[in-house]
């Protein structure tokens, strides 16, 4: 059983993920965080509970950070909505928030489990991931892994080379690649192939019930909503992707590349520049004495078909407990 902590910034396809960690049998999920970044910290807290409330998961939830380290507050309203979750209706949260500010949350989790166990999982900007390791270093010694969602070595969806969770806080991810841990980056190279097509949504729409309803209310929200914003030909089920490859790792393949954050360019803020291993001559960063680290595993294709199994078995399975519960 794999243990990991979400942290999110829900966000329509936030909330698919936190529903496929809930649903699958393959996963405990610690808890959920939350960071500012599709919108405010008040509204994407008040969509985690809402969304935990709505589907019967019961884990802890706590609150995070409300700004980035360093830049200017960026914020998606523009895609998610005046709530962050427009679209299917969402009831009031049923349990209160955890008493502890997610940075405290995700370090008590990771210090109380043995080493090894946890996996960390941002899906919104990093900030809360580089707090907990600033306050507690020793967690990256004892985290599994980290497995974020962000970055791009080919395009950005919020300049022509940064993507939004790694543009809405850029120092916070460069602590995080910097760091001595086993970093997953599922950038929009990966994330662009999860496409919620037609075929997935009538494999969503035979689970039938409400948590079935929701997920096809989010993609037809997002899909009415993108068509406006920009061509796409089906709503891109971006984080999710990561809960998948803790799943089941064979679900993407990877490449190993160093990985840094751009801090400085005036039109390239928030890139990451992946300089991969296997990159004839072996670009070097800096001087030719600097050698790339190498570290991290960068997410190449996408088995869809493994993909689309891994997002309508939890959805299934959270509905058939959902209704022993009822
Ligand atoms: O760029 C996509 C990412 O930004 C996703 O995590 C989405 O939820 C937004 O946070
Ligand atoms: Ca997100």
């Amino acid at each position: 059983m794999k243990k990991i902590i979400l942290d999110c910034d829900p966000g329509h396809d936030d909330a698919i993920a936190i529903l496929l960690a809930a649903g699958s049998p393959d996963v405990e999920l610690l808890g959920i965080t939350t960071v500012a970044g599709n919108h405010t910290i008040d509204n994407v807290t008040r969509n985690a509970l809402s969304v935990c409330a709505a589907y019967g998961i019961e884990v802890p939830v706590a609150r995070g950070a409300a700004w980035p380290l360093v830049g200017p507050q960026v914020l998606a309203k523009e895609v998610h909505g005046e709530t962050g979750l427009d679209g299917p209706p969402l009831p009031e949260a049923a349990f209160d928030l955890d008493e502890r500010h997610a940075v405290d949350f995700i370090i008590d989790t990771v210090m109380a489990h043995e080493p090894g166990t946890v996996t960390l999982v941002p899906v919104g900007p990093f900030t809360n991931i580089a707090l907990a390791l600033r306050k507690e270093p020793r967690i990256a010694e004892r985290v599994e892994s980290v497995v974020v969602m962000g970055g791009s070595f080919t395009r950005g969806n919020v300049t022509p080379t940064s993507e939004f969770n790694v543009y809405a806080d850029p120092e916070a991810a460069e602590v995080v690649f910097r760091a001595p841990w086993n970093v997953t980056m599922v950038g929009l190279d990966l994330t662009h192939q999860a496409l919620a097509t037609r075929e997935l949504q009538d494999r969503v729409r035979a689970v039938g019930g409400p948590i079935s309803e929701f997920v096809l209310g989010v993609w037809e929200w997002v899909a009415t909503r993108f068509e406006s914003l920009q061509q796409i030909e089906a709503p891109v089920v971006h984080d999710a992707c990561c809960v998948a490859a803790v799943i089941d790792p064979t679900v993407f393949t990877v490449e190993k590349a160093d990985v840094r954050v751009e801090l400085t360019g005036t039109w390239t803020r928030g890139m990451t520049v992946a300089n991969f291993e296997s990159a004839p001559g072996k670009n070097h960063f800096g001087s030719a004495t600097e050698q790339g680290d190498y570290r991290t595993d960068v997410a190449m294709t996408l088995d869809w078909p493994r993909f689309a199994d891994l997002i309508t078995d939890a959805l299934q399975h959270l509905t058939r407990v959902r209704k022993g519960q009822s």
